[in-house]
């Protein structure tokens, strides 16, 4: 379930990787409940619209409105969200950036690292630090799912017989209302949502290229036997 990904880092741990699939649509629609119920506070997708989302995501628009905006925008309206930039400049000492892209420019590993890397830091102003994302200004929003984690660090000696220091391992010092399993599942869902929504065109893509392949293989069928054909007058 937590692999390292090759090696790449993630701040203080190698990444762990991200077993996601845009073809789980199931898995999407998880995403997209979760990323509106616990992320839309603060972080926008705004180039994505609701509509596209519904379509691509294969969910009904009357669902999608009654269930997903909590807003009074409409179907067509893109994912933005209300926050004023100088409140939250206030709140969190900086802007919570619109995640459209966000897993474009850091990487699904990254992602799916960053959130289940949160930890317990009494000295930062929300309690928390990541392992991925050093003094992260963004609060464990998935505490109540996920618990909270002590993080232990161990010293090591570098190559060049300096001290550092290394994540060891974590310690749960409180249970969240998901087992761990659930808690990596709805991660990955999450993950994978933001995955869909960094480039739509993917999923489109995702299709065909497994209809072109079917195609080729059929096309061999045909392919041998002419070939067969072909040679048996030479012999
Ligand atoms: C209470 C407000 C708040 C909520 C809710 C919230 N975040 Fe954040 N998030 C922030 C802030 C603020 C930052 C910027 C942190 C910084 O730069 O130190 C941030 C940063 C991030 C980043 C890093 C982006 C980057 O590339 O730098 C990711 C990824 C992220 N949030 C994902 C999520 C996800 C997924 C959810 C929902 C599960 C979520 N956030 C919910 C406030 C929030």
């Amino acid at each position: 379930m937590v692999q390292a990904a090759g090696g790449l880092s993630c701040g203080k741990i190698d990444c762990y990787k991200a077993n996601t699939d845009l073809d789980n649509k199931a898995s999407l629609q998880r995403g997209v409940k979760l990323f509106v119920n616990y992320c839309m506070g603060c972080h926008s997708t705004k180039y994505m619209s609701y509509e596209r989302m519904s379509t691509d995501l294969g969910l009904d628009k009357e669902l999608v409105l009654k269930n997903l905006i909590f807003s009074d925008a409409k179907i067509g309206d893109y994912m933005t969200i209300a926050m004023p930039a100088e409140d939250a400049k206030v709140w969190f000492g900086t802007l919570p950036p619109d995640l459209s892209l966000v897993a474009r420019s850091r990487g699904k590993d990254w992602l799916y690292t960053y959130m289940k890397t949160f930890y317990a830091d009494d000295s930062r102003p929300f309690g928390v630090n990541n392992l991925a994302f050093s003094d992260v200004g963004m609060p464990h929003v998935f505490e109540e799912l996920e618990g909270l984690k002590k993080a232990v660090f161990k010293i090591e000696e570098g190559a060049d017989g300096s001290k550092v220091e290394v994540f060891d391992k974590f310690e749960l010092l409180t249970e969240g209302s998901m087992s761990a399993a659930k808690y990596d599942q709805a991660v990955l869902d999450i993950v994978n949502y933001l995955d869909y929504t960094g480039e739509p065109a993917k999923l489109v893509r995702y299709s065909l290229g497994v209809k072109v392949i079917l195609f080729l293989i059929i096309l061999l069928i045909p392919a041998y036997l002419m070939k067969k054909a072909f040679w048996e007058d030479v012999h």
